[in-house]
């Protein structure tokens, strides 16, 4: 028994490690390419929209996917804290339907929606690679 919650803590204690540590890029770095803000255009389309607005400015109880409170809210977390909540809990009628994929797809729209540049590289779609990626509101100082 004790053996076992040992091993049920473990992946915890690792990901709070990999959080510990500043993550390596931020969203300004071009963490999603153009490509994956279309694809996921159209899962956001389809998936999100008839509660948090095709412009993204929420509607009833669906806060904004985009603008200044937005950001400002989640500014200092990590990508993968939001994928996790969107997986998780989106959409509010369905949670935990959503793939990885898709969910990386969905928030490489919402970051391009939100004036963040997409880049050469995919946004990645695994919780560890997505906790080295830090959502900033101001582009930080080179
Ligand atoms: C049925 C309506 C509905 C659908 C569909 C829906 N949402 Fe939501 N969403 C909500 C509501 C209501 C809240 C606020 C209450 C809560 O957190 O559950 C919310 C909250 C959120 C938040 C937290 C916002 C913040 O600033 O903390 C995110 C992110 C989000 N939704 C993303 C999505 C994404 C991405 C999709 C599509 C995959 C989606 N939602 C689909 C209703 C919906």
């Amino acid at each position: 028994m004790k053996k076992l919650m040992i091993a049920a803590a473990l992946p915890l204690v690792l990901g709070g490690a990999a959080l510990a540590q500043a993550p390596a890029r931020t969203v300004w770095d071009g963490v999603f390419t153009a490509e994956q803000a279309t694809q996921g255009k159209a899962v956001f389309d389809s998936k999100c929209a008839i509660c948090h607005g095709t412009e993204l400015n929420g509607a009833e109880m669906a806060p904004a996917l985009s603008g200044g409170a937005f950001i400002v809210n989640w500014s200092g977390s990590p990508v993968a804290e939001l994928a996790t909540r969107i997986r998780t809990t989106m959409p509010a009628n369905d949670p935990d339907s959503m793939s990885r994929q898709d969910v990386a797809l969905t928030i490489a729209y919402i970051l391009s929606f939100n004036q963040f540049p997409a880049g050469a590289t995919p946004l990645p779609a695994d919780d560890a690679a997505l906790s080295q990626i830090a959502i900033v509101a101001d582009k930080p100082a080179k």
